[in-house]
């Protein structure tokens, strides 16, 4: 990886210079793509990113100077206005200390990075930062959520100015589905096409709050050029959000239009699910099956349990400059085709049609 040399800058420059951490990720990559109007320098960690005027250093937050010799740490951070702090581990069943290490001690080197570029820190937490684990299921899950939990306080806790971002779950781009990586929703979503996912242990009407890749992009990047210093800002769909069967709906119409016809399933109330059908419906199935439907069951149990239509703060992101929320069955749908296209799921189905 080719490192850049970082030169402080001159006080003729006009344009700011951010530093992007977190780049090669989902919400990175649209983030790169959004950042037009400024110099981006991206800390690399083991995907290297592209971009025209993007600079790269290799680097890692969970390090001391962010595993960087101290002289490139310095230059760097005379060299930023601006630090976007995305960088995580997003696997929500790692239990080998990563989430620690990465989202919490890397968070406070974010900071101590702040404080050294006396730039103002935009920390990207999550939406499902307050979720808490309801039982047995869903418990290793948590761990993610409270690892963000603990980045937030860290910030907040730290004297530097910042501003904390929540995005709610994130689906591909609004206008082609393109996504870094693809997600939760979009592996809920092959279960249900697959048939494997013959009931949802929730209320149809809860709602299943999601935002697009580019929206979240638009929403980080308007408060970043907007040189906002402090405040939370909530980039979710609130009251707008689809309910859970409206979501479905959606996926079962995305398989329909490839010729794939499943059984809609089967909203079943949570505890009648964990007393009665859930240990004799996994139980049945096959181990592979198995562990992917009890890995579906804790992404749902832990993050979509809740009937709460989340905090929204598109209102005062719309004033700061954010387009606003596109259609959210409309975004699913080009999400879900997307996905289809790419994954060979849409060629495979309409052979076997
Ligand atoms: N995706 C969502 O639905 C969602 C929803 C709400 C909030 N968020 C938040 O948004 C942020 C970005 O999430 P994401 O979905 O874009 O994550 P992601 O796709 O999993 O990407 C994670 C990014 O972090 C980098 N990274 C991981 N460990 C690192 C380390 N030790 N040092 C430096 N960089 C490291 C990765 O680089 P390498 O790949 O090179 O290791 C990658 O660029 C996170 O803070 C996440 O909590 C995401």
């Amino acid at each position: 990886m080719s490192v850049e040399i970082l030169e402080p800058r001159g006080p003729s420059t006009s344009r700011r210079t951010v530093l992007l951490t977190g780049a090669s990720g989902v919400v990175g990559r649209a983030l790169l793509d959004r950042l037009t109007g400024m110099d981006v320098i991206c800390l690399v960690h083991r995907r290297p990113v592209t971009g025209p005027s993007v600079r790269s250093v290799a680097g890692d937050v969970s390090q001391h100077l962010l595993g960087l010799d101290e002289g490139t740490y310095r230059r760097l951070a005379a060299s930023v206005d601006a630090v976007v702090h995305c960088a995580a581990v997003t696997d929500f069943n790692r239990t080998d200390g990563s989430l620690q290490a990465t989202n919490i001690v890397g968070t406070e080197h974010m900071v101590a990075f702040a404080a050294e570029a006396g730039a103002v820190l935009y920390h990207v937490s999550t939406a499902f930062v307050g979720t808490t684990a309801d039982g047995d299921r869903g418990r290793t899950a948590i761990g993610y959520a409270e690892s963000k939990a603990t980045a937030e306080e860290v910030v907040r806790t730290s004297g530097v100015p910042h501003v904390i971002l929540r995005p709610s779950v994130v689906i591909g781009d609004s206008a082609t589905g393109a996504i870094a990586e693809f997600q939760g929703l979009h592996q809920v979503a092959a279960g249900i096409l697959a048939g494997i996912v013959p009931m949802i242990p929730f209320d149809a009407s809860w709602p299943i709050d999601f935002v697009p890749a580019d929206v979240v992009a638009d929403a980080i990047a308007c408060v970043v050029e907007q040189q906002v210093r402090s405040g939370e800002y909530w980039i979710t769909a609130g009251e707008r959000s689809l309910r859970l069967d409206e979501a479905v709906a959606v996926a079962l119409e995305v398989g329909r239009e490839y010729g794939v016809r499943v059984d809609r399933p089967k909203f079943v109330p949570p505890d009648l699910f964990d007393r009665l059908i859930g240990p004799v419906f996994l139980e049945a199935l096959p181990g592979k099956i198995r562990r992917s439907v009890v890995r579906m069951l804790e992404f749902f149990a832990t993050y979509l349990r809740s009937g709460e239509t989340k905090p929204s703060s598109l209102t005062e992101l719309e004033a700061l400059g954010m387009r606003p929320l596109p259609d959210q069955a409309e975004s699913l749908r080009t999400s879900l085709r997307y996905w289809a296209e790419e994954t060979g799921y849409a060629s495979r189905a309409e052979r076997a049609a």
